[in-house]
């Protein structure tokens, strides 16, 4: 009994040691049109990863690194495991056809977006925030990334997929990282509700568990797992509602 009461408690504190460095790192980040990620899917992945000391991640579409530095900090404080940011930072690559009603906007992001400095700038804080032993960044395409990450037989415990999201690249991107997941592992999908990620939600559920979804104004994804017990489900279930309410 006295172990689960301390055990309670020094996960309330672990959980605030978690949350208040994501609040710090992303206090360095700006959130814009080209990104963005929230502090509650931030803290979700966080906690994913050190619930079930998942020893590596991927962050397919890294951007600033709204994403990427908190589950870098989740290794860091808890696993001692290491993300990969997966991110070709390319006009070229960025392109994105999908969505009609936001093409101009899209189309003026590629113009002016410059991505050497966005490429450089992750890369400093990396330096800066001393992340290096649990964070690396890979510059390419996530379909690159993924053959050699096959070759070196690199598995993961979380995937989360905020690549390109027409639907060919999405697609691509449950098709390729899929076989790469762990027994025990988990992807957090990211815009849901557009169009265009519509198919690759409707496979992952088929293929994985669906735990749950966050749908607001800051908010569009949702969280799935597989290899997981019922009793572990109901943890997720919980943790994802603790997210919701903050
Ligand atoms: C929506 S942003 C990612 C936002 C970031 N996850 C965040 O939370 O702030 C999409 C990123 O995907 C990258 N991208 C585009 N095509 C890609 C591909 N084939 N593989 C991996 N990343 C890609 C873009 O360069 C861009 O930085």
């Amino acid at each position: 009994m006295l172990h689960k009461i301390i055990n309670i408690f020094k996960n309330k504190s672990n959980e605030k040691i978690l949350s208040d460095s994501i609040k710090e790192i992303h206090s360095q980040i700006p959130q814009d049109f080209g990104g963005g990620c929230s502090h509650h899917k931030a803290l979700l992945m966080g906690l994913v990863i050190s619930e079930f000391n998942l020893k590596n991640s991927a962050d397919i579409g890294v951007y600033r690194g709204r994403s990427l530095f908190p589950q870098a900090i989740a290794h860091k404080l808890h696993t001692k495991g290491l993300v990969y940011g997966i991110d070709p930072y390319s006009n070229e690559a960025a392109v994105q056809n999908d969505r009609p009603d936001l093409q101009e906007q899209l189309d003026e992001f590629i113009t002016v977006t410059d991505f050497q400095k966005l490429y450089d700038d992750v890369s400093n804080l990396i330096k800066k925030n001393e992340y290096q032993n649990n964070c690396v960044l890979v510059r390419k395409k996530s379909s690159q990334a993924a053959i050699d990450f096959k070759a070196s037989n690199t598995k993961f415990g979380l995937v989360h997929i905020d690549g390109n999201h027409d639907t060919k690249f999405v697609m691509e991107d449950v098709a390729n990282y899929f076989p790469l997941l762990d027994d025990k592992s988990f992807i957090v999908l990211d815009d849901i509700s557009w169009d265009s990620v519509q198919p690759a939600f409707t496979l992952l559920n088929k293929e994985m568990i669906f735990i749950d979804k966050l749908i607001n104004e800051t908010n569009d994804f949702a969280l799935f797992g597989k290899g997981i017990s019922n009793e572990e489900i109901l943890l997720l279930k919980e943790i994802f509602k603790k997210i919701k309410k903050k």
